[in-house]
């Protein structure tokens, strides 16, 4: 009888007490290397074990996974890396086979390919520290990132990026996804990289539509956020048509570093409701759903890149010629500024989708002069509206 007196008046002043807080707090830094190369594969170039931890008592494991099309783009792709990793084996072994896998964006819509790469990490007995080693397009990179970074909670990803979009977008940030539910990204987690080796020589075999489509990521961070880099680009623009390698290497290279910069002194972990990387993404991603994947990433940023720079002309935001050079420098790369998914697109819908993605406040970054950018919180979609029909009259003939 005592004790259970007792036992109601602890309870009574803990309630009395409305709550006890204790405030947890860390910061963690990240650092990982992005290198740019050539014949990253061959035993003599150091760019592959230079980013590479000194091996601990045996040399770190690795799971090596190969995009299908690399390979059958460059055969000997998967044999060269297994003569690096021979040649190296005092630093990684690779545990078993590689896993050759289909690329290209329907992989992300298939559960098996995840659960493929979590099946081999626990046959293989590979731990957190071990390596999940990638090479291929941003559609592997993030299939793959996903898996190795939910098994053990996380693995370390050394990334080969083998497209232009990958080596200058895709493969070097912080986040990996596959598409759930009918919805491009759905399911991802942000997840730096361990390492990342661009081999610019994977450029020579891609097809002309994958390196339109790393360019289109070009001018949508140039226009956003660096005036020289875009006069650049527009200056250059039928170099780049005609794929010129020096050019390519120029673009890749800057159109990484500032998207680099964008990640260390933003919001890497995209906590708030701006995304300015996605300048041209909302349509974007509504039109790659439509389409269904038939459409290339870029090629879709491409049209959304071209969409969001007439609203923002039309709001007041850039200037009539500016919007015209931003699409007179996609269309003279060889790239489309419309589909006809876009015009049953749901603009209404796809901000939304966008919004729920990201979280908060919706929130839509726009050129205003270009390499400068504003953020708008409300679109006009019968304006947005209109600027799909000059796209769609523009791509007719009817307008230049
Ligand atoms: N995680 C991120 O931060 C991020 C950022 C931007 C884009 N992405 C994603 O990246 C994906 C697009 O990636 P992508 O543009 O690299 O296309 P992709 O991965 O779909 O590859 C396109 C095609 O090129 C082939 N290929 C790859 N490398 C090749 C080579 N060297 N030679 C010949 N063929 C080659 C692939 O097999 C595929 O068929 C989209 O899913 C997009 O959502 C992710
Ligand atoms: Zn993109």
């Amino acid at each position: 009888m005592l004790l259970s007196f007792r036992a109601h008046r602890a309870v009574c002043y803990s309630a009395r007490r409305v709550m006890q807080k204790i405030q947890q707090s860390f910061q963690v830094r990240y650092s990982y290397p992005v290198v740019f190369t050539r014949r990253a594969l061959s035993v003599e170039n150091e760019a592959l074990r230079a980013v590479l931890p000194p091996p601990g008592r045996s040399p770190h494991k690795a799971l090596l996974v190969v995009d299908s099309g690399v390979e059958a783009a460059r055969p000997g792709t998967v044999s060269g890396a297994l003569d690096w990793a021979r040649a190296n084996s005092d630093v990684l072994v690779l545990a078993g086979e590689p896993l050759v896998v289909a690329g290209g964006e329907a992989c992300k819509s298939r559960p098996e390919l995840v659960e493929r790469v979590h099946g081999l990490v626990r046959e293989r007995g590979l731990c957190r520290q071990s390596f999940v080693w990638i090479i291929g397009g941003g559609a592997v990179l993030d299939a793959c990132g996903y898996a190795a970074a939910t098994a053990h909670r996380g693995m370390r990803v050394l990334r080969m990026p083998t497209t232009l979009l990958a080596q200058n977008d895709a493969g070097i940030g912080v986040k990996n996804g596959v598409n759930v539910l009918g919805r491009k990204n759905f399911v991802g987690t942000f997840a730096p990289p361990f390492a990342v080796v661009n081999d610019l020589d994977f450029l020579e075999t891609l097809e002309p539509r994958d390196l339109r489509s790393g360019m289109a990521e070009a001018v949508k961070v140039a226009a956003i956020k660096d005036a020289g880099f875009f006069g650049w680009l527009h200056a250059e623009r039928a170099r780049l048509a005609r794929f010129d390698s020096e050019a390519l290497e120029r673009l890749a290279l800057r159109c990484a570093e500032l998207h680099l910069e964008h990640i260390r002194s933003g919001d890497p972990f995209e906590t708030g409701s701006s995304r300015p990387l996605d300048f041209g993404h909302w349509s974007a991603h509504g039109l790659e759903q439509a389409t269904g994947g038939e459409l290339r990433h870029g090629e879709a940023v491409a049209v959304g890149i071209a969409l969001d720079s007439l609203y923002a002309s039309r709001m007041g935001l850039l200037g009539a010629p500016e919007a015209s050079m931003v699409l007179e420098t996609l269309s003279d790369m060889g790239l489309s500024l419309f589909h006809p998914a876009l015009e049953s697109l749901d603009i209404p819908g796809a901000l939304c989708e966008f919004q729920e993605h990201i979280g908060g406040e919706l929130t839509i970054t726009l050129p205003s002069g270009l390499g400068r950018k504003v953020e708008v919180h409300e679109v006009d979609a019968s304006v947005m509206k209109e600027c799909v029909r000059e796209l769609a009259r523009r791509a007719g003939g009817i307008e230049k």
